[in-house]
């Protein structure tokens, strides 16, 4: 037996979970996704879990759009957007985006988690400082992981201990704060005009996670920034459609 094997081989939890009916993950569906969804019993089921809370995923507009783009392009991009894989469509719905959030660039992901992973590395490393509220999203936690930026957090919408922890930073620093704007478990917002405050008497930066906020909060579903009305003082902002995009 292998070390991974050998490791793992008394981990029997999920089967215990299965055996007794209420293991939670993985649940086939043979449905569309909606409020109401199909299981693979044939059971109607409630569905409380779901992201796509603008119900986009099921409007005929978009799957006769999406028909048509699977007739013109076919089901892939046969390459990483960066070299052969960037679409006519991506360009314009990365610019139809850019004017709906009032934003420079949009650039689209496909999942949150690349957005996190690919993204907070990429602006800010050695020297600089991430500072993040203590109930980020793990995917915030998992990107920030791969920065060699100093990582600090403080107590969960805690505005004291933010500027505790903001005046100890050298002012010229590089200091990207990152929260989420609905918290995904505590279901809460960021206090985002606080935050602002705090970011232009410390000199920071503001990147906003915005799953749970876009096509919900705001102005036609415009995002928890555009509800608090601080869209063009945060940095850096993305949201699911449901699929993320970069803003
Ligand atoms: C706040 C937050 N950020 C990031 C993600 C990751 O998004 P994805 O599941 O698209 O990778 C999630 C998941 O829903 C989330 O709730």
């Amino acid at each position: 037996m292998g070390q991974l094997q050998d490791k793992y081989k008394n981990y029997r939890d999920p089967q215990k979970y299965i055996q007794a009916g209420v293991y939670p993950y993985f649940r086939e569906i043979t449905s569309k996704q909606g409020t109401e969804v199909t299981d693979i019993d044939g059971h109607k089921i409630l569905m409380f879990g779901s992201n796509a809370y603008t119900g986009l995923t099921n409007d005929e507009r978009v799957i006769a759009a999406a028909q048509r783009a699977l007739e013109k392009y076919g089901t892939g991009c046969a390459g990483s957007r960066f070299l052969n894989g960037t679409l006519d469509l991506h360009v314009q719905l990365e610019k139809e985006l850019a004017e709906f959030e009032n934003k420079d660039e949009v650039l689209c992901f496909s999942t949150g988690f690349a957005v996190n992973a690919g993204v907070i590395a990429m602006v800010v490393g050695r020297g600089d400082y991430i500072i993040c509220d203590d109930r980020d999203h793990a995917s915030i936690v998992d990107g920030r992981r791969l920065s060699f930026a100093t990582q600090l957090h403080y107590k969960h919408n805690d505005m004291q201990d933010l500027e505790r922890v903001l005046q100890k930073l050298p002012q010229e620093a590089i200091k990207l704060i990152i929260v989420d704007g609905v918290f995904s478990m505590e279901g809460d917002l960021a206090k985002l005009p606080e935050i602002i405050e705090l970011k232009k008497k410390y000199n920071c930066s503001v990147m906003v996670d915005e799953a749970h906020g876009l096509g919900v909060f705001g102005r036609q579903g415009r995002g928890v920034c555009d509800h608090f009305g601080v869209t063009d003082d945060v940095d850096l902002s993305w949201g699911h459609s449901r699929r993320a995009w970069l803003l």
